[in-house]
């Protein structure tokens, strides 16, 4: 059976593979704050993964991403990617921070990768250190994007959280960079994800205002949802007809036609990006059990869910609710 015959299609696996990262960005692992990350034994196996992958695949997956923290932290990243890419998924991708990119571009491609997101939230090195937490070059992750580009990891997009007063000022800058290289840019709306990050609402600059800036120098036209559910919503330039997107989990929710599942580096299955703690798959998938029991949990708790946070959130902030949340770098985005 698959989902979609309920109603209800599950479209996209996002595998969090370690909550590990070279990075502390304030949106997402703030420094300074303590941490709990998992411990060895509690995560699964790259068995374990692809065990539930094969599993959940009929109920009509199209999507795989490998996410994080940083996924490239994961030893034997190359390993996994190699056992999904035998199986039949039409869209392998991983979300990256690019620290190690331009030394792993090579084996990623040949362990069988399709393509690749790169998070890059400034081309300034003061501002772009201060918002990861750690000294970065912006050459160097670029180096890493150039990288992966030879290696033909199309196409590569580079997602840009935008934080009020931090890297609004670059909007323009950073797509009229990426336009000249071909690589697609997605601007995000600074969200409340985790409990850590010291959001509000006057942090945040709406895909609005960024596609009013862009407007100002770019021909821009939009362009058609490709799939139901997805969540960026593209638009291309005219001269050259590459696509920049927007990602407005703020000021315009989509839970309506939302269809991904998310699991963690631990085995815990989350039905929303701003859920809690999930439901753990790690036992099932520890005692041997077949993939139709796997499939059976995945399907109960699918038909189940009622997730539509994005579309709760304002009402709850003027409720003064604050429902406790997983941390991003837990989750993967
Ligand atoms: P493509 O597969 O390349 O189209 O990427 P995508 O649209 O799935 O975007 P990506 O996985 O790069 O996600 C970009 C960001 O959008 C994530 O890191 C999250 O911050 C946000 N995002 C993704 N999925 C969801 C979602 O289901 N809900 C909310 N609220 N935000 C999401
Ligand atoms: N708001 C919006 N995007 C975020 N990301 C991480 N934290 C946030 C946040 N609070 C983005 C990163 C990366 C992806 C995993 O999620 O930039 O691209
Ligand atoms: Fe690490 Fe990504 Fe979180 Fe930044 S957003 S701290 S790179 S997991
Ligand atoms: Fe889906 Fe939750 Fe994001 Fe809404 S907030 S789109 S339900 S993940």
């Amino acid at each position: 059976m698959t989902l979609d015959k309920l109603g209800r299609e599950l479209r996209d696996l996002r595998i969090s593979v370690t909550d590990r990262c070279n990075f502390r960005c304030f949106f997402c692992l703030p420094d300074g704050e303590s941490y709990e990350f998992f411990r060895r034994e509690e995560i699964l196996s790259l068995e374990e993964i692809v065990k539930f992958t094969k599993a959940v695949l009929p109920l009509g997956i199209k999507k795989v991403r490998l996410t994080g923290g940083e996924p490239l932290l994961r030893r034997s990243i190359e390993t996994l990617i190699e056992k999904l890419s035998e199986l039949p998924i039409e869209d392998l991708s991983l979300t990256t921070n690019g620290f190690l990119l331009k030394g792993k571009a090579k084996t990623l491609k040949l362990a069988g990768l399709k393509r690749i997101t790169v998070s890059l939230p400034s081309l300034k090195d003061e501002v772009l250190s201060r918002m990861v937490g750690r000294d970065v070059k912006a050459s160097w992750v670029v180096e890493g994007i150039e990288a992966a580009l030879r290696e033909g990891l199309n196409p590569v997009k580079v997602n840009v959280c935008v934080v009020r007063g931090i890297n609004d000022s670059e909007i323009v800058d950073i797509a009229k960079f990426f336009k000249e290289r071909g690589v697609v840019v997605r601007f995000i709306e600074f969200m409340d994800v985790g409990n850590l990050n010291n959001w509000s609402l006057d942090k945040v600059f709406s895909v609005r205002e960024m596609l009013n800036l862009l407007m100002k120098h770019f021909d821009l036209e939009p362009v058609e949802k490709s799939y139901k559910g997805e969540v960026a919503e593209r638009y291309r330039y005219k001269d050259d007809g590459l696509e920049v997107g927007f990602i407005s989990s703020i000021t315009q929710p989509f839970c309506g036609d939302c269809n991904r599942l998310r699991l963690t580096a631990d085995g815990r299955l989350l039905t929303c990006l701003f859920a809690h703690e999930g439901y753990s798959i790690k036992s099932l998938l520890r005692s041997g059990a077949h993939e139709e029991d796997i499939r059976a949990f995945v399907i109960n708790l699918w038909s189940k869910r009622e997730d539509r946070y994005s579309e709760e959130r304002l009402e709850l902030i003027r409720r003064g609710v604050k429902p406790k949340k997983i941390e991003m770098f837990k989750v993967g985005g």
